[in-house]
């Protein structure tokens, strides 16, 4: 048993007792809680103590998503559930009742084209076999259509990751119009709502969950600043209009 689950200071209570209020959601699917392979968790202290925080919350269950991108985090299926087994073992152990899956947060470029090319198998998640997406936030992607169009062959059901943070999509109507009809599932971050990323980023999320496009929240938890900011985020108005949506997180209970 790691010491600082059972170390408990008033404020601490009083932090739990914020973290009462009702949550929207019972399953997140993007977070980056599987230590030392990306730029999330970095031991495994880390990843329970966050775990732990999410239980708190209300969380029954949570998608591990790393991300997966050729300049940067070469994450293999291999590699990710290597590190989930260790990180399952661990919760069993500290009597942390969360369940976890993996998935991963593959980033749109040649490595991924290659995958798709290669028919590798992506890591998906739930029935619908969604896959996690991402881009760089000040270009948009060359050939994401046809990756789209791709993945959606190939049988999976494409989540773009944020869009709220690429600056090229917020003067790009078009590419919105044309990723909604093209059947993309949108998951915004529930940070961005409390300026996490700026103004602009919470603007555009702001637009998205005002027009229903969001179809997923997440927390893209990589750090304790994380919780912080979704604790932040239940005293915002917009936190009312996030709880009126269709959302399809709890479908993955
Ligand atoms: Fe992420």
């Amino acid at each position: 048993m790691f010491t600082w689950l059972k170390k408990k200071s008033p404020q601490d209570r009083k932090r739990e007792q914020k973290m009462e209020l009702p949550n929207i959601v019972q399953v997140d699917m993007h977070s980056h809680l599987l230590y030392g392979i990306d730029d999330g968790a970095r031991t495994i202290e880390n990843t329970l103590e966050l775990a732990q925080k999410f239980v708190e919350m209300g969380y029954k269950k949570m998608i591990l998503t790393p991300h997966v991108m050729l300049d940067g985090y070469k994450n293999t299926p291999d590699i990710i559930y290597n590190r989930l087994a260790d990180v399952q073992k661990a919760l069993e152990e500290n009597n942390i009742e969360l369940e976890i899956q993996a998935g991963a947060e593959y980033y749109l470029d040649e490595g991924f084209w290659k995958k798709i090319r290669n028919n590798e198998p992506l890591l998906s998640f739930g029935k619908e076999r969604y896959v996690l997406f991402e881009s760089g936030f000040r270009n948009k992607p060359q050939n994401m259509k046809e990756l789209v169009f791709e993945m959606q062959i190939l049988g999976y059901k494409p989540i773009w990751a944020h869009p709220e943070r690429y600056y090229y999509l917020h003067s790009d109507d078009d590419l919105l119009d044309d990723m909604l009809s093209r059947g993309v599932l949108l998951q915004i971050n529930q940070v961005s709502l409390v300026n996490y990323y700026g103004e602009q980023c919470r603007k555009y999320a702001e637009f998205l969950v005002e027009q229903k496009y969001v179809n997923f929240i997440g927390s893209d938890c990589h750090s304790l600043r994380y919780i912080t900011a979704m604790q932040d985020l239940k005293k915002e108005k917009i936190y009312q209009k996030l709880s009126e949506l269709n959302l399809l997180n709890n479908s993955l209970l």
